[in-house]
This record gives structure tokens, sequence and C-alpha cells, in this order.
């Protein structure tokens, strides 16, 4: 009778002892930590581990550590980490019509932008990549961009012959030829290196990301120009997210939602923040855009839309343009 216990109690313990490790998911970004997508990814870390204690370990890695610019979709797709949050302008090769998002001059602020993404159209846009295994969770914002070179670029004629580094869109790339700049397609990571060395002479990107990355340091002027938007979305490989114990897609699909308002919430709150940083620190020179200014950009990129009208879809440019107040 006492051995039987015994041997209750060893078989007891080795059980729980055998706890299942927890399921490990990497969620890699090209951003610093201080940005709302940086914050974003962590606050997910935090929410997801406290609904489903020991069933998964989140491994969070910015700026660019585990996968850069160009290798994390591959990545994703071979399955060798679960969730990213790429730039909206990196998904050209998989769907045309989140091209809309790099259209200039399209959205007046980043709260057009957030009601354009919650409309039936926007969300229509979320799951347009499934069948190529790509599962959207939502979006994320970051800002509105600010055009920056080594001269004060108040009209599109000043951008002339100077080498701006874009992100891998092609409507980024007409955006800068229509006004008879060079746009160099670029890696996130290589921004600062290619304006500290003069490989390129201008950029653009919000404020969180000027901010955290430096390019301010290497930037004699920033303009006010608000010309387009960086935004996000959050995938996960589709397989691996249909693979998942029902229990534990629920507990991430929360900490999910809630990871992303609370990066909403970020970018909301803190862009004007991360501007008056750089204006503090007083080392590029931040210039307002006057409306002759700005319109005289507009115009200049305008046609811009025309050309990519076809891939993206009248109805969904009228959508997004009904979006702004
Ligand atoms: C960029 O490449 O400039 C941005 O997309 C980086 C980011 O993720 O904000």
């Amino acid at each position: 009778m006492k051995l039987k216990l015994v041997a209750a109690g060893v078989l007891l313990a080795f059980g729980l002892g055998a706890q299942a490790a927890p399921l490990i998911i990497k969620y890699s970004h090209v951003v610093a930590d201080v940005t709302p997508k940086g914050q974003a990814a962590l606050k997910f870390k935090e929410l997801a581990e406290k609904k489903l204690p020991g069933k998964v370990e989140i491994q969070v890695f910015p700026n660019s550590q585990l996968f850069g610019d160009g290798k994390e979709m591959e990545a994703l797709l071979l399955g060798d980490v679960q969730i990213l949050a790429p730039s909206l302008a990196k998904f050209g090769k998989y769907t045309k019509q989140i091209q809309i998002f790099d259209l200039p001059f399209l959205f007046d602020d980043i709260h057009a932008v957030d009601r354009f993404q919650a409309s039936k159209e926007g969300q229509g846009l979320l799951n347009s990549m499934e069948k190529k295994g790509i599962k959207g969770f939502g979006f994320l914002h970051n800002g509105m961009k600010q055009l920056s070179a080594n001269k004060p670029l108040g009209y599109p004629t000043d951008a002339k012959g100077l080498k701006f580094r874009i992100q891998a869109s092609d409507v980024l790339e007409a955006q800068f030829k229509a006004v008879g700049g060079n746009p160099q397609k670029l890696a996130f990571a290589e921004v600062y290196q290619a304006l500290q060395t003069g490989v390129v002479d201008g950029t653009e990107n919000p404020w969180s990301n000027i901010y955290s990355k430096k390019f301010h340091e290497v930037q004699k002027y920033i303009m006010d120009s608000n010309h387009g938007v960086v935004d996000y979305m959050v995938i996960g490989n589709a397989k691996w997210w249909a693979g998942l114990p029902p229990d534990i897609q629920k507990g991430l699909s929360e900490a999910m939602l809630e990871s992303i308002k609370f990066g909403n919430k970020v970018a909301f709150e803190e862009d004007q923040a991360f501007r008056q940083k750089v204006i503090d620190e007083n080392k590029a020179k931040v210039l307002p855009m006057s409306k002759e200014q700005t319109a005289a950009w507009r115009a200049a990129t305008q046609p811009v839309w025309k050309k990519f009208e076809a891939e993206i879809g009248k109805d969904l440019i009228d959508a997004a343009l009904k979006a702004n107040k």
C-alpha cells in the first residue's frame, strides 16, 4: 500500500515537472523600442505572457536584430519568425492595393488614415494577402512623414537632382522622380550611414523614426511637410496561426488587439513630442511649409495618383479621400 502511495507521489511529481515548454513566438521589427511599433511589440509580449502564463514566450527583436527589410517577409513565410509589423510601403510584392498608403498628400493627417483603415474598404485590405499565406492582425500607426535633406526643400524644384532614400516602394520612387529627385531603395537599417556618408542626400520619415534613429544628426534641414504616412500592418504566418490551439489563439488575439490599440495611442500622443525633441536638440533646423509651398509639392506629385490608379483602384482612392474631413 505504502509503495503504491510513493509510486503515485513520484508519478504526480514527474507529471507536474514535465509541463510542456512554452510556445516560442518571435516578433521581429526594424525600429527602436521607443517608437509606437516598438512599444506595441513590448506590450504584446507583456499581455500575451500574462494571458497565457507558461504557455507562450514572446521574443521581441527590434532594430532589425533578427531580420531586416527585404528578409523579414521571406522569413515569415518560411516560419522562421511568427509576427512582423512591416510598413505598408513594403507589401507591394504581395498586394498592389496597399500602395494606396504611399500616395503623396492623400491623407490630411494620421486621423484620416485611422478613419480610412476602420472603413469597410480599409478593413478589406487586412485580409488581402491571406491567399499568399499572410494573416493581417491590424493596422498600427507611426505618423506623417517629413522631408529632410542638407538644404531646405521649400519647393519641389529644390529636390531636383538630389538622391533620396526611400522604402522599397514603386509609388515612393515615382513621387521623388516627379520632382526630379533620384530615389534609392535602401533598408531602414542602412539609412543613418547612407545619410552620414552622402550615399544619399535626403529622405522622408515620421518624427519617431527621425528622433530614435538620430537622422536629425545627419540632416541639416527637416521640412514640416506631412506629405505622406508611415503606417504598418501587424501580420502573422497564416498557416502557423491556423494551427494554433484555440485557447492560445484566443489569448494571442486579445493581446494583439490590445497592443495595437496601445501602439496607436502612443502614435497619436507622442508624435509631436518626438518632433519637439528633434527641435530641442537643435542639430537639424525644422522649417515650416507655407500653404503655397505645400500646394506646389502637392501639384508636382499629384500625377503619381494617376500613374497607380489602375493598380490601386479608383474606388479605394475615393474611399480614402472621403476619410479626410
Ligand atoms: C522605413 O523603412 O523607413 C520605415 O518603414 C521603417 C519603419 O518600420 O518604420
